[in-house]
């Protein structure tokens, strides 16, 4: 098929991920390689209706491999959520001469790109980034693996006063609707029980544990909870109120967000900016790129929105059994 993709326009969008950056840079630099231009768009979809859009070149993206954030700034722009956002995006894009856009975010992101394609035809491309890793068709999401090394780096600083004070922590991670970084961060911090969205929660069980624990000698615990499940604080109250024993909560929220990225969120974010050029100049549009089992994967975007992770019970047992 002959390429008709001369311009890429590239944005990040929602929250913000380590290892944005690096796919940024690699869809940039491989773009170039192939003589496709890059423009940089600024704010998300925001940036994209305001028209605020820069030339990015091969120097553009020098020594921001390691950096947490997006040199693109990210939002959550409410104007692009209407249709007539939509059609004025697109409008804006033609106008730019952008043949295909390539977004870097999450489900709202991800819904956005596919609504652009589906309603206004431009072609589109989806790279997850999210810390969240809540989304279909890759095994992992840029950001999530840092995200999960930031949360242990202080639930292991966490643990050491735990077990001085003899306290029962309860940490609270990022995770609205989704419970994997809980659920990961749990099991390699060796907590004690982890609270997630995905499942019920029996809180009597959990506070007859601590009770029955404590009786053996047992005198620290560390609970994680994900935001979307329950408040830190609530639980941390209910089990002074339950146990009698002392506790304490720790929000760990956007601390999380930031931070070099992990050598596996950069490599993940390279291979996946390349292959979301690849996509684009091979006529493959409307499309969310990710890798599973170490291979690239190609879904549909509307398909790729949501993600119910198959584990999360078998996980839970697991952590139940090793504590
Ligand atoms: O989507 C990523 C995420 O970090 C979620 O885990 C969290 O619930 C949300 O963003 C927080 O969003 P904001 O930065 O807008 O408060």
């Amino acid at each position: 098929m002959a390429n008709t993709i001369k311009k890429i326009g590239l944005l990040t969008s929602g929250g913000d991920g380590p290892g944005m950056n690096a796919a940024i840079r690699s869809i940039v630099r491989y773009a170039l390689h192939y003589g496709v231009e890059v423009s940089g768009i600024m704010r998300g979809y925001q940036g994209l209706l305001e028209e605020d859009i820069i030339p990015m070149n091969h120097r553009s993206v020098s020594n921001i491999i390691n950096k947490g954030g997006t040199i693109l700034k990210t939002a959550r722009s409410k104007d692009f959520s209407t249709d007539e956002g939509k059609v004025k995006a697109a409008e804006i894009l033609r106008k730019k001469k952008i043949d295909g856009l390539i977004v870097i975010g999450g489900d709202g992101s991800y819904r956005g790109a596919s609504r652009l394609f589906e309603l206004q035809g431009i072609p589109t491309i989806g790279l997850p980034g999210t810390i969240d890793n809540d989304l279909n068709g890759t095994d992992q999401t840029i950001g999530c693996s840092t995200a999960i090394n930031t949360a242990l780096e202080t639930i292991d600083k966490i643990r050491d006063t735990a077990q001085s004070m003899e306290r029962v922590f309860v940490v609270e991670v990022m995770g609205n609707k989704s419970g994997y970084i809980a659920m990961q961060v749990a099991l390699a911090a060796g907590a004690e029980d982890v609270i997630i969205p995905e499942r019920k929660f029996d809180y009597e069980a959990m506070h007859q544990a601590i009770i029955e624990g404590n009786m053996k000698g047992k005198i620290s615990w560390i609970i994680v909870v994900a935001e979307g499940a329950a408040k830190a604080q609530v639980v941390s109250e209910t089990i002074t109120k339950e146990t009698g024993l002392e506790t304490r909560y720790v929000v760990l929220g956007h601390v999380q967000r930031g931070g070099v990225p992990s050598g596996q969120d950069r490599i993940l974010s390279t291979r996946l900016g390349a292959a979301a050029v690849d996509l684009l100049l091979n006529g493959y549009y409307g499309k969310a790129v990710g890798v599973l089992q170490d291979e690239i994967n190609v879904i549909d975007l509307k398909d790729a929105t949501r993600r119910d992770h198959a584990h999360m019970d078998a996980y839970y047992d697991l952590l139940k059994i090793l504590t």
